[in-house]
């Protein structure tokens, strides 16, 4: 039977053999499946393992620094890259949902390709890819995707000409999990639910601001550490919040205001191609709203998702 310890053994033997002394590079998105990619090529090839963790300004409140802190504390080689600007001006003034997902891939290949024209002789990419995309690769949402879409126009960029490493191809999420403990990476990554490569910016109905992003890490921030308080981060497989470009009245006072909505999505799954909505408590939904209305300035309504999908996605973009 297969065994997390078994597993690691043979990969990392396999790994050291294939990689000998040659320079990896890898992009750490701060999810499970990168993350224990990049702990297995480094237990076999140590420092020549080159991690690189893009902040595009899309992440979650204190995402950047807290994970980028407990890559290091992991011992992880990484660099730490501030390109939050650059995704901000490639998508000023986009609304259509694929048009942000092109523009991020299109800025994070670009960022990513200079950071690895910074490492001398590499001669690796490592990729944190499972066996599900492997099977789904047709899927049109992923990351991948973005850069297939990008390749038609452009040509490859230097760092897709690597020889390609993935070390989990054979593995499910839950394997992977189960390596992740067993190679003692922290909680915080192991036990986090998925977020999507375009991050924030699919989870703002219309344009992208600084200002917006900085108004929904308050709301997410709000029903994420909620979540977790009252014990139910675990039990739901993904859950965010969506702000909208609708406005509508409210009362603060003697003053009317006329402020935006804010969707709570949370869905439990088992792989994210189908879902339901999380039959979250009314309590404890009840105090995420007023939590979110008296302390996030611009937000003056909450509504919660009830659709499941199909026929609703996940994401609302
Ligand atoms: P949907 O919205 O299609 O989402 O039901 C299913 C899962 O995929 C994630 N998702 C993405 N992940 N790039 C990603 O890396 C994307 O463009 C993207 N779009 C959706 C979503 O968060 C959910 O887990």
């Amino acid at each position: 039977d297969w065994t997390s310890e078994q597993f690691i053994d043979a990969t990392v033997a396999e790994l050291k053999e294939q990689l000998g002394n040659d320079k990896v590079v890898l992009g750490l998105s701060g999810g499970v499946d990168s993350s224990v990619a990049a702990m297995l090529i480094h237990q076999a090839i140590g420092k020549n393992l080159y991690c690189i963790f893009v902040d595009n300004g899309l992440l979650r409140k204190d995402e950047f620094e807290t994970v980028l802190d407990s890559y290091k504390h992991m011992g992880l080689n990484v660099k730490g890259v501030d390109a939050k600007d650059k995704f901000y001006t490639a998508l000023a003034g986009l609304t259509d949902p694929e048009q942000k997902r092109k523009a991020i891939g299109r800025v994070f290949i670009e960022v990513f390709d200079d950071e690895a024209h910074q490492i001398e002789d590499v001669k690796w990419l490592a990729q944190g890819t499972i066996y599900p995309d492997v099977i789904e690769s047709v899927s049109v949402k992923g990351p991948s995707a973005t850069i297939k879409s990008h390749h038609n126009v452009g040509g490859l960029p230097d760092f897709m000409k690597l020889k390609v490493v993935e070390p989990l191809k054979t593995l499910f999420k839950d394997e992977v999990r189960l390596v992740g403990k067993a190679l003692q990476i922290d909680d915080i990554i192991i036990g986090r639910h998925p977020f999507p490569g375009p991050g924030l910016a699919i989870r703002i109905l219309g344009d992208i601001t600084p200002e917006k992003v900085h108004v929904l890490q308050q709301v997410d921030h709000i029903f994420i550490s909620n979540l977790k308080k009252s014990g139910l981060y675990d039990e739901v497989w993904q859950a965010g919040a969506i702000l909208t470009p609708v406005q509508s009245v409210g009362v603060m006072g003697d003053e009317r205001t006329y402020e935006n909505v804010v969707a709570l999505r949370a869905v439990t799954s088992v792989d994210g191609m189908t879902a339901d909505w999380s039959r979250l408590p009314y309590e404890f939904l009840a105090d995420v709203s007023n939590e979110i209305i008296n302390k996030v300035k611009g937000v003056n309504r909450v509504v919660y998702d009830i659709s499941s999908k199909p026929p609703a996605t996940i994401e609302w973009e």
